[in-house]
């Protein structure tokens, strides 16, 4: 299995360039289905989680043609297997945001459930709930969703709870259900936003996007388009935070610095300085990290996704700080191994209390998810010695040519079987 071998404690400088968010293009991927023409999508960074939804999307029938590096037209005209199996759900649960276009479309659709995860259990319930409310029949058998409906209509649905790819899922049933629909509690993330304006211009007839409450107008056929993706702000705030904790001065090139707006406003208070232009920005790290107290949140708060990142900067900080995860039950298994590496945290309930040390030591480590194998790179590059961090095939599901964006700005960083 393939390891990441970092020497910590270069200063990083120069520039980094974001590439497009994962978040945006799964939806706007999975959005194709509900079209029978083409449907151009620029800037897909090239990860594992889009390899992946590649896969499923060709195994029921969607022509895919690459255009050039990260452009991908699909065609879904010769959709005929409406089905998504255990073992590519499984491997990624953004896959569960076929089932609403699949319904939509084609009246039906076998989709797995997608199981527990390394950060919480994660249930599709309210992706069910929110179908069911326009119409759809559904049945749970041998853990597969068994969804049907003629044609859905339109109604009236209130996510009890934020769900970002809950939301994804019936806004896209709703652009064909006949009349018109109502998401209420919806989530707000750029993402979605996007999502929603791809479907707009394949001519559905949405308003509403980025507000709590998002109407939907049902229409018979959606058209083709084209769509650029947005830059990935996970990405973007990681950089960042590689940036402050190894006291680089880095350029991060294609952000949009409106979507990450509240985290800089934190991150400001660790004592970092930043020079924010149209679609770019420039960092200066602090002689001394100041700790920074925050909790997540959906949209426009302080994402989960970066909780684990934060951290490794509260890690180093003069200082003691607080950090509750209010989205995810058990997104602190990066805890553990952060420990490992000679940061002192003490966990209460969804509360982790980071206590500053002087600076970390290199260990052998295990990346748990996505944004925990983030946090052990970040958590490498200002160790003393050398951190290698196994199991990284979760940094490939979305973070794209780390190595080398991390290698460009000064770190020493390898990988090895
Ligand atoms: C998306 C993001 C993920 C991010 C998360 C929270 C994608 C592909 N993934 O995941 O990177 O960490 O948003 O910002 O965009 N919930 C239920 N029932 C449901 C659906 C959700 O109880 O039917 C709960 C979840 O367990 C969680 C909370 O709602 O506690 C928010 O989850 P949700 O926004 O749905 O996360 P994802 O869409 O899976």
């Amino acid at each position: 299995m393939k390891k990441l071998v970092i020497n910590g404690g270069y200063p990083l400088s120069g520039s980094v360039k974001i590439s497009g968010s994962k978040n945006a293009a799964l939806p706007m991927m999975t959005a194709c289905i509900l079209s029978d023409h083409n449907i151009t999508l620029n800037g897909i960074p090239d990860l594992a989680d889009v390899k992946t939804l590649i896969t499923l999307l060709d195994s029921m029938g969607m022509k895919t043609k690459k255009n050039h590096k990260g452009s991908f037209t699909f065609n879904a005209s010769e959709i005929e297997s409406k089905f998504a199996s255990y073992e590519l759900v499984k491997t990624m649960r953004a896959s569960i945001m076929v089932l609403g276009p699949l319904l939509a479309k084609h009246g039906e659709a076998k989709v797995s459930l997608p199981g527990g995860c390394a950060i919480g259990a994660r249930p599709v319930d309210l992706h069910i709930e929110g179908l069911e409310k326009l119409g759809a029949s559904i049945e749970i058998k041998d853990g597969y969703i068994l969804a049907s409906a003629e044609r859905l209509i339109g109604s009236t649905y209130s996510f009890p709870k934020k769900s970002v790819t809950g939301t994804a899922n019936i806004l896209m049933a709703a652009t064909l259900a006949e009349g018109e629909t109502e998401i209420g509690n919806a989530a707000c993330e750029p993402e979605i936003v996007q999502l929603g304006e791809l479907l707009n211009s394949m001519g559905a007839k949405i308003e509403g996007l980025g507000e709590d409450f998002i109407s939907i107008e049902g229409v018979e056929n959606l058209e083709g388009a084209e769509i650029e993706i947005i830059p990935d702000r996970i990405e973007a705030i990681t950089m960042i935070i590689a940036g402050i904790i190894a006291q680089g001065e880095l350029k991060v090139e294609n952000i949009n610095p409106l979507h990450i707006q509240q985290p800089i406003e934190l991150i400001r208070q660790c004592g970092a300085k930043f020079e924010i232009f149209e679609d770019s920005l420039f960092l200066k790290g602090p002689d001394t990290i100041l700790p920074i107290s925050f909790e997540t949140n959906p949209y426009p708060g302080i994402p989960t996704d970066i909780q684990a990142q934060l951290m490794v900067l509260n890690t180093i900080a003069h200082g003691d700080s607080k950090i509750k995860e209010t989205i995810f039950e058990n997104r602190f298994m990066h805890i553990l191994e952060l420990k490992r590496m000679g940061a002192n945290i003490g966990i209460d309930g969804n509360t982790a209390i980071v206590r500053g040390v002087s600076k970390l030591n290199s260990a052998q480590v295990m990346a748990t998810d996505l944004r925990a194998s983030a946090a052990l790179i970040l958590a490498g590059l200002i160790a003393d010695g050398k951190t290698i961090i196994d199991r990284i095939y979760h940094l490939d599901r979305g973070y794209e040519n780390i190595e080398e964006k991390l290698l460009n700005i000064g770190a020493k960083v390898r990988r090895i079987d």
